[in-house]
């Protein structure tokens, strides 16, 4: 089963975080190869618009906010948070016609998510949470690198963490993590994957040697859950040797990092990696934010700089007939695929019947542009 381009729809993906968006500025980005354009209204509510103009297919992400309505950086179209095209320039008349999609939006835990799919069915209690990322019980680093690479390149990386023993040697990688046997769960029906190592008398890495201030040989454990096709969750802690968390779940030994990655397919061979690390030690020092900003930033890239040199191998080799050889360690990677391969499908059959024939604009009817702009989840 190869690593999969094709895009699982009726999904929520993480379209930025909600820092970015916001002010003057429209944000582009391209999510499951959908250009939007991405903005706030005074109000606050965070909007996604398909980003061409109906006029000339403009983006229009190059134009300008008045009071809340984007006005096309071309000739002056003008629309609503709907999608809906309040003015054109040089006559009175809007034409029916005059309109682009507005994509739900879920706001949580700083992210702003996109439903990519039939407007109908998003749900966004269906988001998956890290209430973590955004609990003033927690300090968070943060950043996103853009991908040379399709999308499921970085979630085979992720749920294979054998891999930090190599390519992240002397940032997070020590030999017992490539050697310690993992556990492998996968939950089809939620579309969840658990891949779990402990390491119960490790070498502690630099990352955390100097974030914690733990020294010499640690227990480490690494927990992690995919949430596909978007979220993935690395539960790590650290504690000193021996030390396990008590029966009521307190744990004032260990160390807390919950670190997350968002993976955005962009294009086909393209991928937004966000990547955040949470931390309940140390939290007011700003020396270790700004140490695992940097340490991490340092290892995401070293996987972005492998990750491209695979895109363009596996891109080469397209139209052979090339084996892999998988392991005991891809069994989380190989898990993850099957589960999208499952959701790619099911996006490709077609939508329910819907019970009436659409009024065009009608709020969530499936296909028609203008459907409401967000789904209420803030
Ligand atoms: S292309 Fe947008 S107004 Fe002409
Ligand atoms: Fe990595």
């Amino acid at each position: 089963m190869p690593v999969p381009t094709a895009f699982a729809r009726d999904q929520w993906y993480v379209a930025a975080y909600g820092s970015e968006v916001g002010g003057e500025e429209v944000l582009a980005r391209t999510v499951c190869g959908e250009p939007l354009a991405l903005y706030r209204t005074p109000d606050g509510q965070a909007v996604a618009l398909a980003d061409r103009c109906v006029h000339r297919r403009y983006p229009l992400s190059e134009g300008t906010l008045e009071d809340g309505r984007l006005v096309c950086g071309y000739h002056g179209f003008t629309y609503d948070r709907a999608g809906t095209c309040v003015s054109v320039p040089g006559q009175t008349r809007v034409p029916r016609t005059a309109r682009v999609a507005s994509y739900p939006l879920a706001e949580l835990d700083g992210f702003v998510w996109v439903w990519i799919g039939d407007p109908a069915r998003a749900d966004a209690s269906a988001v998956p949470r890290a209430p973590w990322l955004a609990d003033p019980g927690w300090t968070v680093v943060r950043g996103m690198e853009p991908l040379a690479a399709r999308y499921g390149l970085l979630v085979d990386n992720l749920l294979d963490l054998s891999h930090e023993t190599f390519l992240h040697a002397g940032y997070i990688g020590t030999p017992e993590v490539a050697a310690t046997p993992i556990t492998t769960e996968a939950d089809e029906e939620r579309g969840i994957v658990r891949v779990s190592r402990h390491m119960d008398d490790a070498e502690c890495p630099p990352f955390y040697a100097d974030s914690t201030g733990l020294k010499g040989r640690v227990s480490r454990w690494q927990d992690i859950e995919y949430h596909a096709p978007c979220l993935y969750l690395l539960h790590s802690r650290i504690a000193p040797v021996g030390s396990v968390p008590g029966a009521d779940g307190s744990d004032p030994d260990g160390f807390h990092t919950e670190i997350a990655y968002a993976i955005t397919p962009s294009t086909e061979t393209t991928t937004y990696d966000f990547w955040l690390v949470a931390r309940d030690f140390a939290r007011e020092d700003e020396g270790v934010s700004s140490f695992l900003h940097e340490f991490n930033r340092t290892v995401v890239l070293q996987d972005v700089t492998a990750l491209d040199i695979l895109e363009r191998v596996t891109a080469e080799e397209e139209d052979r007939q090339v084996q892999e050889l998988s392991v005991g360690i891809d069994a989380g990677g190989l898990a993850a695929r099957r589960i999208l391969e499952r959701m790619i499908a099911r996006s490709a059959e077609p939508a329910p019947e819907p019970a009436a024939v659409p009024t065009p604009g009608t709020p969530g009817t499936p296909g028609t542009p203008g459907t409401p702009e967000a789904v209420a989840a803030r």
